[in-house]
């Protein structure tokens, strides 16, 4: 039984968070602060694992997932989602309003301009008011049921403001600014970029871990109620007014029209604009605004008549490629990008783009003085779609493998043979350091704020720092020598951040070191499964092979990773300058908050010093022995009479295994 104090306590708690959640991520209007909001946040989960029974479907917490996915199962749409013709320039456009003035015999009709949001349909169920379904397009007559990942985009209500059944469409996108940082990091661990964000919402939307697609924010604007008669809803803006109302995000540039020239001013501004917004949109859709208009005009069995696409132009250019550079990166990866002559392109000038791997230029023969057609993938980066080989006249420079590094000399090679990049293999390279250094304070690693590109470029030429962990050795004697624009109160302020980023711990140092195919998941999964450094540097591939998420290529590359000696060298280094490495959990203040907690007997997996640090750097109170307040005594092999004890006193009690299953630790 449920105490009915905490049942309201529960209640109150929902509501207060999906408020302030509604705020932050519809209205862009954060009430509270983020670490207020996680207080309320982990004290609603501490509730539902206190009390399972409470958990209801409308439960905040699904918003950070939790869940693995089986499969998708298919679902039948209740009416087909259909899709929607195109038109492309303003003659089309014409033509569609002169067909619908025809059929309707009438010229006076309203119109509502709004957004094409390039992302992927969707469709919600909601039942009583709560989400019950989410189901993608599929082929318009059935999708895939992919609710659990729905639930986690923070813009779709779990719980509508009134207690209705309704079915409502719309658009889940990813915003650019996401799309980016995923990419960057999909590069950083050699895993295929996305196209676009169109690609990556539709391959997010299909994850099996609801945790995973959390963390990708994805998005959503709804436009569409199946049924709008059912609401006494007359018209396509009041429907948006009401879907608004329940509490949906709906895109806030729609605009009411009654002519075609309105329509036409409306395009061509966010032909201009769109550059500006922080989605990909890759046209205008029409709709006509009366609801009885719409059902007249009815639909055909692919699209409405009483809608159309009115897609941006696709903006290309052509240029031509003055020459091929080679940057090297952190895990010194050599990139080749194109140097372009400068074009203008969908709002910005375009100068390089990059070509990826020496694989990417063989398939397409792309040729230094090429004439090649660019476009911006998903609005965003540059990229060459083809190569104008007939416009070639014999002066074109086949691009080769660099034979040595670019910045200095050094070997290139390739550390595994299913790999398409070649890297320099030199540890001391200066460009890699560079790369490295940067990977190591940036934000997501040891969030060395004070040390930016600029100056990470003039430490490293002035001979200050030779490996990464020569950082901790920097003081205000060497960073004086540095010169103009580098005075006390800046190097102040910078060894003060180094010597803070001392405490990141081992997660953060795991993704800083830049080891091939260790992203900021892996490093995490790593830190929390070995707990220190020296555990994982004594781990076998076998046992790396066996981690969830840990493939072939990646195990190899960390057990690689920990036997090159200038690696090792690194991590003693660091270790003697005193920088954390071992993990502490930051996501819950501290899982065993307050908990006091006892070991007997000999455990497997760690000495009892370890175990000691364990409790208490997530937050318990490490006990020698056996007291009425214990919370929990820890069993390993050969318990004596502490066990005894415990038993008596009706302290819980768990063998190690189930201990560490539990806290996942
Ligand atoms: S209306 C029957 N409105 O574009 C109603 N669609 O190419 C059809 N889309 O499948 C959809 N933004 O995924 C509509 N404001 C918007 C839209 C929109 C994006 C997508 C939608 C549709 C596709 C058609």
């Amino acid at each position: 039984m449920i105490p009915e104090n905490i049942k309201k306590e529960y209640v109150e708690l929902k509501k207060v968070i999906e408020k302030y959640n509604y705020y932050y991520y519809v209205l862009n209007n954060p009430l509270i602060s983020d670490s207020d909001y996680d207080k309320l946040f982990n004290k609603l989960i501490k509730l539902e694992e206190k009390f399972p029974g409470l958990k209801t479907p409308d439960s905040p917490s699904y918003r950070v997932g939790g869940k693995i996915i089986n499969e998708f199962k298919t679902v039948q749409h209740t009416t087909p989602m259909l899709s929607l013709d195109n038109t492309y320039n303003e003659e089309e456009i014409i033509e569609f309003i002169n067909k619908i003035n025809k059929s309707l015999n009438r010229n006076n009709i309203e119109y509502t301009c709004e957004l094409k949001i390039d992302g992927i349909s969707i469709s919600l169920r909601y039942e009583d008011g709560l989400l019950t379904q989410a189901i993608t397009r599929g082929n318009g007559i059935s999708g895939d049921d992919v609710t659990d990942n729905v639930k986690t985009i923070r813009s779709v209500p779990l719980k509508l403001n009134k207690n209705i059944n309704i079915e409502v469409r719309g658009e889940i996108f990813m915003p650019k600014k996401e799309f980016l940082k995923i990419n960057e990091i999909r590069e950083d661990e050699g895993l295929p970029i996305f196209a676009n964000p169109r690609n990556s919402t539709a391959g997010t939307i299909k994850l099996l871990d609801t945790t995973e697609v959390s963390k990708r924010h994805l998005d959503s604007f709804i436009y569409y109620i199946l049924s709008p008669e059912n609401y006494n809803l007359k018209t396509q803006y009041e429907a948006l007014c009401f879907l608004k109302e329940l509490g949906f995000k709906i895109n806030p540039h729609t605009k009411k029209v009654a002519s075609v020239e309105e329509i036409i001013d409306y395009w061509k501004y966010w032909i201009d604009n769109k550059g500006k917004l922080e989605y990909d949109v890759d046209g205008v859709v029409v709709k006509i605004n009366n609801f009885e208009d719409q059902r007249i005009l009815g639909n055909t069995s692919r699209s409405p008549r009483w809608a159309i696409a009115f897609k941006f132009p696709a903006e290309q250019a052509v240029t031509k490629i003055k020459d091929v550079i080679f940057q090297v990166g952190s895990t010194g990866i050599i990139t080749p990008v194109a140097i372009f002559e400068p074009v203008f392109l969908d709002g910005s000038t375009v100068q390089r783009a990059s070509l990826h791997n020496f694989d990417y230029i063989k398939e397409r023969d792309i040729r230094i003085n090429d004439y090649v057609k660019i476009e911006k993938a998903g609005g965003i980066i540059p990229q060459i779609v083809t190569v104008l080989t007939e416009k070639r006249n014999g002066n074109e420079v086949i691009i080769e493998e660099p034979k040595e590094c670019p910045v200095c000399g050094g070997k290139v090679g390739k550390i595994n043979h299913s790999e398409v990049a070649i890297r320099c293999l030199n540890p001391l390279c200066k460009a890699k350091l560079k790369r490295s250094l940067e990977v190591w304070v940036s934000r997501d690693a040891m969030n060395i704020q004070g040390l930016g590109p600029k100056l990470i470029d003039r430490i490293v030429e002035a001979n200050l720092i030779e490996k990464i962990s020569d950082l901790y050795n920097l003081d205000h004697f060497k960073l004086a020598t540095l010169g103009h624009g580098i005075g006390p109160k800046m190097i102040s302020k910078i060894l003060k951040q180094i010597e803070d980023s001392k405490q990141s711990g081992l997660d953060k140092v795991l993704y800083a070191l830049g080891i091939p195919n260790v992203g900021k998941k892996i490093a995490k999964d790593l830190a929390k499964k070995f707990n220190n450094i020296d555990n994982l540097m004594k781990a076998e591939y076998d046992e790396l092979i066996s981690i969830d998420g840990i493939g072939a290529d990646i195990a190899q590359s960390i057990y690689d990773f920990f036997r090159n000696e200038y690696a090792i060298n690194i991590i003693n280094e660091l270790k003697k300058y005193g920088v954390k490495l071992y993990y502490e959990s930051r996501e819950n203040d501290g899982i065993f908050k307050d908990m006091q907690i006892c070991v007997t007997g000999e455990l497997k997996k760690m000495t009892r010093g370890q175990f000691k640090e364990l409790i208490e750097i997530n937050g318990g109170i490490f006990k020698d022995s056996v007291t009425k307040k214990l919370n929990l005594l820890v069993v390993g092999n050969n318990a004596g009479s502490k066990l005894e004890k415990a038993k008596k006193l009706g302290i819980q009690i768990l063998t190690e295994d189930e201990f560490f299953d539990r806290y996942k630790l």
